[in-house]
């Protein structure tokens, strides 16, 4: 998948630049992801991801790791299989501009709609998808891994190209 990783400028001054992840990454965002989930993604999940091909990005501000995302793109179909912002720097719309990002990179590779799988209990995670106008399609029944059990997913997609609502830069400023 071809794309620029120009270093975007934001109102703050903060220099953001997305990269694909390396393998000089993974300790980072491994450490990153244990402390963001209960049942997080090991070292060799992210590796293996690098290994299959998937779409591996990540967000720096000010070269220091902020963000990070999995996706999967197959012929018209991309797969959010992981989005997370280091807990320090959550709310300042970091979260969509990686998501909006994610997006762009899928529509380029010719994918129509992406698809997800979210917790119901993940507020933040829900809220985000529903302000980037994703839609409910399906749940799983008991997919997920949870303190008391398993949890149900709810399964989302929304359209990408034209159909894509993108966020506001307003975020960008805080
Ligand atoms: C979900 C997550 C990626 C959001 O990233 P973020 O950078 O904090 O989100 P943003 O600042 O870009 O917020 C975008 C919108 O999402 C919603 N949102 C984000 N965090 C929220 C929260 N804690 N409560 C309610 N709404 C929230 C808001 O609508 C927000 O827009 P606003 O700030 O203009 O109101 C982040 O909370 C995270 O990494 N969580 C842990 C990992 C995770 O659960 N990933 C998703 C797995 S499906």
């Amino acid at each position: 998948m071809e794309m620029s990783f120009a270093s975007v400028q934001p109102a703050d001054r903060a220099q953001r630049t997305f990269a694909p992840m390396r393998e000089s990454d993974l300790d980072e965002v491994a450490r990153l992801e244990s402390t963001l989930y209960d049942f997080p993604w090991t070292r060799v999940n992210f590796a293996d991801s690098l290994i299959a091909g998937y779409c591996c990005r990540v967000l720096f501000q000010d070269g220091v790791l902020v963000a990070y995302a999995v996706m999967m793109c197959v012929l018209d179909e991309a797969h959010l299989l992981n989005l997370s912002v280091a807990g320090t720097m959550q709310r300042r719309g970091l979260g969509r501009l990686m998501l909006d990002h994610l997006a762009r990179e899928a529509a380029l590779y010719g994918a129509e709609r992406m698809f997800l799988e979210v917790r119901p209990s993940n507020v933040a995670a829900r809220a985000m998808y529903d302000a980037a106008a994703f839609q409910p399609i399906g749940r799983r029944p008991r997919y997920y891994p949870a303190l008391d059990g398993r949890e149900d997913a709810i399964v989302m997609s929304a359209e990408l190209g034209e159909g894509w609502r993108a966020g506001s830069n307003e975020a960008w400023r805080r």
